[in-house]
């Protein structure tokens, strides 16, 4: 059976006090809405359609850039989450499968919850998300009788009695396309809130004598994010499942609770990350690598074997090859580090290439940037940039070659030269001594002493 997603994102989200639309708030550094995408994703639905209405263009952006292929329709006005899955009647025209509604902010539902709401429409016209909440609040109830779903009632409309059930509706609803228009059609805004409510085609459908059935998950998938009290559950909830993830696939992490990682995270095992290791988006680190505490990294990669931190800091574009170091105080950005080349202490290598077994000596600065353009250092393998070099860029450094400590490099260095660029040592036997005293008595003469 084809697939079509319907991701519902319209709505304001007033609890967020934000300027931004809730669906972008991000968790592990993708919007809520990319993680609800994700979720569907697996199934390879046929079409995949978001809702949007608040915050409009940059909704459309946000999921342009994630599935450029995603259809964003226009709910102008939010009344109610029977209304928003109306106005994708065009987007969904000549499709004959089913369409599973997920809501933008519920970003947890599991591929495999998914799954088992397919398998059980085989024999139910209409499939809803159900969960046993600790909390009810103000979630939809679910009436079941016995297997069947007899309705959904919303916390706003329901009795005392109905109010107690603590089976909630996620949600998520699983219907075939054209089944799922006729009944909306039958929807009327009868309620506390004036609203179209997707729920009600539960109870339509049990009147028209088809069968509904609720499907039901863990609570922790349907984690609803209303306000940032929310999201920052949301979030720990996402770290915690991650880092089990990355523990089950052989990652060893010393402190697993002080780690951070984002949605795309990749390590490979045999890896240990020490505490304190922040991973943006975007990294990629093989295996039997160690990235030491407090380092922060984002859009690099880093190969086999390699040693990162204590606090070091790879920015985009940063490319490590197997057996680097690359150690303390080190901040890498858009620079490709060549096998075994070591960058120890205290350095900046930005707009750089440098070759195998090099060595890069403290406190060396690449000057990438002359305050309106970067340009690029290219450094050779087997080289030795001394201790508290200036690399003023373009300039390269060959082979084989070296630069003296403290030089300020502003002419490209041949295979195999020394270049120096200081000034010459000047030594004067016993003058510190001399200077030492004529200070001394100085300081008597100005605190009258003498
Ligand atoms: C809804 C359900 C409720 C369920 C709860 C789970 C209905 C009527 N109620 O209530 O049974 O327990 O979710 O979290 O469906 N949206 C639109 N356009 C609209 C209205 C809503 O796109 O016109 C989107 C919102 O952006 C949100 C989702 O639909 O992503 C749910 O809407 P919301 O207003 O949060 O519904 P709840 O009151 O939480
Ligand atoms: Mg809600």
């Amino acid at each position: 059976m084809s697939i079509a997603l319907v991701i519902l994102a319209a709505g304001k989200g007033t609890r967020m006090n934000s300027d931004q639309p809730k669906v972008l708030h991000q968790i592990a550094n993708a919007p809520m809405l990319v993680h609800a995408m994700q979720a569907g994703d697996a199934l390879n639905p046929e079409r995949t359609i978001i809702v949007a209405g608040h915050g409009f263009d940059e909704v459309r952006d946000t999921v342009a850039d994630y599935n450029p292929e995603a259809q964003v329709v226009s709910q102008a006005e939010q009344n109610g989450t029977a209304h928003a899955v109306n106005v994708c009647r065009d987007a969904l025209d000549g499709f004959e499968g089913d369409v599973i509604v997920l809501f933008g902010d519920t970003p947890f539902v599991s591929t495999e919850t998914l799954e088992k709401m397919i398998a059980a429409r085989a024999d139910n016209a209409v499939v809803v998300l159900g969960f046993e909440a600790a909390d009810p609040g103000k979630y939809g109830r679910l009436v079941m009788s016995g297997d069947s779903l007899e309705k959904i009632v919303e916390f706003a409309d329901a009795t005392d009695q109905e109010r107690a059930i603590t089976f909630c509706n996620s949600g998520v609803m699983l219907a075939k396309r054209d089944q799922m228009f006729d009944l909306i059609d039958a929807v009327a805004p009868q309620n506390a809130q004036g609203e179209y409510y997707l729920t009600d085609i539960v109870g339509i459908a049990r009147a028209r004598g088809l069968a509904v059935t609720a499907v039901s998950c863990d609570e922790a998938e349907t984690l609803g994010i209303n306000s940032r009290a929310h999201l920052a559950q949301a979030e720990s909830v996402f770290q915690t499942r991650a880092r089990a993830e990355l523990l089950d696939l052989g990652v060893t992490l010393q402190q697993p609770e002080t780690v951070m990682l984002s949605f795309d995270t990749i390590i490979g095992r045999d890896t240990v990350i020490e505490p304190n290791v922040y991973f943006g988006p975007d990294v990629t680190v093989e295996s039997g690598t160690r990235i030491r505490a407090f380092s922060h990294l984002e859009g690099c990669h880093v190969s086999r074997g390699a040693t990162v931190g204590p606090y070091a800091r790879l920015r985009p574009g940063a490319e490590l090859a197997e057996h680097t170091h690359v150690g303390n105080f080190v901040e890498i950005k858009n620079a490709e580090i060549g096998e075994g080349s070591k960058i120890n202490h205290l350095s900046y290598i930005g707009d750089a290439t440098v070759g195998r077994a090099t060595n890069i000596g403290a406190g060396t600065i690449t000057c990438n940037y002359d305050g309106v353009m970067k340009h690029r250092t290219e450094i050779g393998n087997n080289a030795f940039i001394g201790s508290n070099t200036m690399l003023v860029a373009p300039v390269s450094v060959g082979d084989e070659a070296m630069t003296g400590s403290g030089s300020v490099i502003t002419k490209d260095v041949p295979d195999a030269a020394l270049a120096l660029s200081r000034a010459d040592q000047v030594t004067k036997p016993g003058l510190a001594r001399k200077l030492r005293e004529l200070l001394k008595m100085k300081k008597k003469k100005r605190d009258g002493e003498v």
